[in-house]
Formats: structure tokens, C-alpha cells, sequence
């Protein structure tokens, strides 16, 4: 079936790469970007470092795009070490990581205040990935689908405001940083499921909305995830430290994208 959705690709440096590494690594990034046309590239370094490589990868004349980590939920105002869309996108930034579960679990992040910044982010931008995904104990406890539609509901009136801004990372808590990667099938359902649960808002929300997974992603494991119908990216962490494996990914997912028309 064609698939109307671009294919994307992002990495998240997390608090790795600031000010000193950060331009060269999105140097890097955008040399093993070039020629994959069919497929939209984007990095999300640290806070610090977004100025200095939006402007390198503006120099360099590169299509690699940059997102925040994180964003307030709030405009602006009296709130000590917060940064607002707006001045994220005033640096560069065109997309913003939301809900990561670095920041639930870690941060005390809630569904509540995700939805807040995605709702945020859906009316100054920058565009957001929200991530959502289980836990290993929720896994065991046969609640994935649950939680993950638990977490995507809070935001789907968020997202139904404008279908295709914001794109959703499936990131099952079990697979990140752990070098346990979901099965193209584990993952595909879950996607699928996200995609149904979108369509209960709208046909042009689920058609149009990118579903990225995220978790121990690779260049080995690249393909076989972005060969399934609902999975249209990957969110990758410690890959995307790495030019040669995020520049693997991205081979995957140019040539994932050639059968999708
Ligand atoms: P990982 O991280 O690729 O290192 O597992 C993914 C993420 O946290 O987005």
C-alpha cells in the first residue's frame, strides 16, 4: 500500500555532545545525510548547543533539521530554567522531543503536563515527537496497549488540531539504551494500535501522523523496523552519537522509502 508519509529520521543526543563536540558531530551528520532525499534528518542536541548547530548545519547548506529535548509548557514568564517554543525555534529548533521517558520516569514528567507542552508546541512550534511506551514491569504485566494508549490519548486532541505537525515515537522504557530492541513485530503492533487509536479522531490524523520507534535502534536493525507498514522512522539515542551508525539508518531508511510509493 502507498504510504503517504516521509520517512524520518531523528537523533537524540540526550545531555551528550555540548558546546565543544556539538558542531563537528552535526558536521558529520550532515555529510552522511547528503543524497537521502526521501527521507527528512533531524537532531536534537543539548539545549546549549542548538544555536551553534542550526547555524553549522545552515552554513553547510544541510537539509538536517534540528529539535529540542524538551520544551516549557508555557510562553513565558517566572519559570527558572525553562525555555519556551518560541525561543527554541528563534535558535533553530524546527522540531521539539516531548515526553521522553527519561523525563516521565526520571522528572516526574505526567501525561498532563505532556499534553500541556504538546499542546504548546501544536501553536507556536516547534513541531513536536511525542514519545510514549511502557515500562518492562507494565510489559509483563500484559498492560503495553493500555499504557500506550493512556499516554497517547492525553495528547491526541493536541495532535488532531493540525494532522501531520507532530510526529509520535513508540519507545518501549525496555529498549532504550538496554541494546534490546522490540521485534519488528513487537513494535508494528504497537504501532498499529497508535494509528488505530488515531483514527478514531480523525482518517487524515492516522494517514498523515509519522510513527517513529525508538529503542536500541541501529544500523543492523534499522530495515527490518522501517520495512513494516505503520513504522514510518526511528528516534535513536546512542546511534546517533555515532555519524557511520546514524548514517546506516538513514541508508536503511532511503531505501526503505523506494517501496513505499
Ligand atoms: P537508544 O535511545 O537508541 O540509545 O536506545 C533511544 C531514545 O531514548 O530516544
Amino acid at each position: 500500500m502507498k504510504r503517504v508519509r516521509r520517512r524520518l529520521i531523528a537523533g537524540n543526543w540526550k545531555m551528550n555532545a555540548g558546546a565543544r563536540d556539538a558542531g563537528p558531530l552535526a558536521l558529520a551528520v550532515a555529510r552522511a545525510a547528503e543524497g537521502m532525499d526521501r527521507v527528512d534528518v533531524v537532531v536534537a542536541p543539548p539545549l546549549v548547543a542548538i544555536a551553534a548547530v542550526a547555524d553549522v548545519l545552515e552554513a553547510a547548506g544541510s537539509n538536517v533539521r534540528v529539535a529540542g529535548q524538551n520544551m516549557s509548557d508555557q510562553p513565558k514568564g517566572a519559570f527558572t530554567g525553562e525555555v519556551s517554543g518560541e525561543m527554541l525555534r528563534a535558535w533553530g529548533a524546527t522540531w521539539v522531543i516531548l515526553g521522553h521517558s527519561e523525563r516521565r520516569q526520571l522528572l516526574g514528567e505526567t501525561d498532563l503536563l505532556v499534553a500541556r507542552k504538546t499542546a504548546a508546541a501544536m501553536t507556536t512550534g516547534p513541531r513536536p515527537i511525542v514519545c510514549v511506551g511502557e515500562t518492562l514491569a507494565e510489559r509483563e504485566a500484559g498492560s503495553t496497549l493500555d499504557v500506550v494508549e493512556r499516554q497517547l490519548r492525553a495528547v491526541m486532541g493536541a495532535l488532531a488540531s493540525q494532522p501531520g505537525f507532530a510526529a509520535v515515537a513508540y519507545e518501549p522504557v525496555w529498549a532504550i539504551g538496554t541494546g534490546k530492541v522490540a521485534s519488528p513485530e513487537e513494535a508494528e503492533d504497537v504501532h498499529a494500535r497508535i494509528r488505530e487509536l488515531l483514527a478514531t479522531a480523525s482518517t487524515e490524523l492516522a494517514e498523515r501522523t509519522c510513527l517513529l520507534y525508538g529503542g536500541s535502534v541501529n544500523g543492523d536493525n534499522a530495515a527490518a523496523l522501517l520495512a513494516q507498514p505503520d513504522i514510518d522512522g526511528a528516534l535513536g539515542g546512542g546511534a546517533s552519537l555515532d555519524p557511520a551508525s546514524f548514517g546506516a539508518i538513514l541508508a536503511a531508511a532511503q531505501r526503505s522509502s523506494a517501496g513505499d510509493a
